[in-house]
């Protein structure tokens, strides 16, 4: 069963890392570069030639922002062509050498993260929880490959909001969105996207409570010690306009900082 998932969460992201790739570009989407990464960034806390293993890496925009402010990363994904395009993205970043080596590593798998080196100052992993079946290997893994009080921060969309069966609900004046209604929260499930017409193969996405994914976290020895919900930005561009943006006091992001102690 465990299998039969990892391998279609793999020709999900196999089948549209062209797509997302094109659409992410160097930096990350909006939410990444605007949202996400400061997020990280501050909770992370790290200084100038900090080791760093990044898990979910995609095309590499965060290992890149890290690289490029002298922390030296390892940046894995299970996606092989994702990671790909992560390494031609990099190579071509003319301005400065950078310290980022590439993995393709399925973070389910806690013996394939422990054969990644270490010990590290941090680990982190965006918008890469809900893409995995199981989360006790990540966790095992990054506590084992950690120094002592070394962090892990994981972004995640807010498990309460944005990955619970949520419908947006709209004013009766001008159609516009003004709020959520939660219609299941508790239990998992799994739902599947598909983000353009050329996929062949859906994402699949796996909602879990708050409880539940920190239930694992604490199981595999990490203790949470900082936390921070992540709204949308409120001035989106164009291209990326989203009806999250509309909801500013709704968190769709959470950032939680574990740490090994
Ligand atoms: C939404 S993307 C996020 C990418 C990147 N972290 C970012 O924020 O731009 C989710 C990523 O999780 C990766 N992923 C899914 N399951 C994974 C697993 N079991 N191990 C490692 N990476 C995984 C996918 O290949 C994809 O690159």
């Amino acid at each position: 069963m465990i299998a039969q998932l990892r391998q279609q969460v793999l020709d999900g992201w196999e089948s549209g890392a062209d797509f997302f790739d094109q659409r992410w570009g160097d930096q990350g989407d909006e939410f990444h570069h605007e949202v996400f990464a400061p997020a990280a960034e501050r909770m992370l806390g790290l200084e100038h030639g900090a080791k760093v293993i990044e898990f979910a890496c995609g095309n590499g925009a965060f290992a890149r922002r890290l690289g490029r402010r002298g922390m030296s990363v390892v940046a894995t994904d299970l996606s092989p062509a994702l990671i790909a395009h992560a390494e031609r993205r990099t190579e071509t970043i003319s301005d400065q050498a950078v310290d980022v080596t590439y993995r393709t590593v399925d973070a389910t798998d806690e013996r394939a993260i422990l054969n990644c080196g270490g010990p590290f100052d941090a680990a982190v992993c965006i918008m890469g929880v809900m893409s995995m079946p199981l989360l006790r290997p990540m966790f095992g893994g990054a506590w084992r490959v950690l120094r002592q009080r070394g962090v892990f921060v994981v972004v995640t969309l807010h498990p309460a909001f944005a990955t619970s069966g949520y419908k947006f609900t709209k004013s009766e004046q001008d159609d516009e969105p003004h709020g959520l209604t939660i219609e299941r929260y508790l239990s998992r499930y799994v739902t599947h996207g598909v983000t353009n017409t050329a996929q062949k193969e859906p994402q699949v996405y796996f909602h879990r409570s708050m409880s539940e994914l920190l239930a694992d976290a604490f199981a595999s020895g990490l203790v949470l010690d900082g936390m921070e919900e992540l709204s949308a930005p409120p001035q989106p561009t164009e291209e990326a306009k989203l009806i999250w943006n509309m909801l500013p006091d709704i968190p769709m992001a959470v950032a939680l900082r574990f740490r090994r102690v």
